[in-house]
């Protein structure tokens, strides 16, 4: 990987959104978060989708003073999900390093859990989070519809971001009229990524966070390969050539954003 290491020290870029608990970082995760380090992540937030993920995801939270947790079901396993999944989850969300409940949401694209659990379980766990005084993080796939109307219906409190955003302009306008931020990943840096672009061009700056998913969606150059925090600078560098700013001013405002929105669920809770 190349990366400009020179002019990055001085920066503070959050990755918003990470699976470091995968077991794909088994082996070297130690390099990982040199690397992450060496490209100005300083941040980053491992995001919990399962009981298991949750768990591991404060774990690391407390081995790692730079890492941040959130607890949460993902929507494929709704249909595996009890009250005492929920019990358990809630009790986690206390912990001082969870500061969002999520991943959760809709994906009809797999449709993995029938989507009226899907729909269950997602009211379920942003009733949960506004209780916890926590932001959600939303997972959407292929559920644009169903998820504006639930969002609608039973607003999260405590804000939320859609994760790796992959809706229409049209449809961001509305979210963010309800206060929601929009995170851009990996995809935005495709040949393909128009609609995106046409997102990352008109956001308001103190909307946007950037995030990787890794090890999902590597950006352009890594296609193919495991994606890592260090190359959410790739995604920083796309948004500052889509908005014609300049890098250091994205990652300024991105890790601003990210701050307030999860600073929130801290500061509500001491
Ligand atoms: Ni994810």
């Amino acid at each position: 990987m190349e990366t400009e290491t020179n002019t990055t020290a001085a920066l503070l870029i959050w990755d918003t959104h990470a699976h470091l608990d995968d077991r794909r970082f088994k082996s070297d995760l130690a390099e990982v978060l040199r690397r992450a380090q060496e490209a100005g992540i300083r941040k980053m937030l491992n995001v919990g989708h399962s009981e298991a993920t949750s768990r591991r995801s404060i774990e690391m939270a407390e081995r790692y003073e730079f890492m941040y947790a959130s607890v949460g079901a993902h929507p494929h396993d709704a249909k595996d999900c009890t009250t005492a999944t929920w019990d358990k989850l809630a009790q986690w969300a206390n912990h001082a390093k969870v500061v969002a409940w999520g991943e959760i949401g809709l994906d009809y694209y797999r449709d993995l859990s029938p989507r009226d659990v899907q729909k269950k379980a997602f009211i379920e766990q942003i009733e949960l989070a506004n209780a916890a005084g926590l932001p959600i993080i939303i997972h959407n796939r292929d559920a644009h519809g169903d998820l504006v109307s639930v969002v609608k219906e039973h607003p999260p409190v405590h804000g939320g971001v859609f994760h790796s955003y992959s809706g229409s302009w049209d449809m961001a306008k509305g979210l963010l009229n309800q206060g929601f931020f929009l995170s851009f990943s990996g995809p935005l840096t495709y040949p393909d990524a128009r609609r995106a672009v046409e997102v990352a061009a008109h956001v308001p700056g103190d909307r946007f966070l950037v995030e990787t998913d890794c090890p999902y969606l590597p950006p352009q150059p890594h296609r193919g390969q495991r994606n890592e925090p260090a190359y959410v600078h790739y995604v920083v560098e796309r948004l500052a050539q889509i908005r014609n700013i300049p890098y250091e001013e994205v990652a300024r405002l991105s890790s601003a954003n990210a701050e307030k929105l999860f600073q929130r669920a801290r500061s509500f809770r001491e």
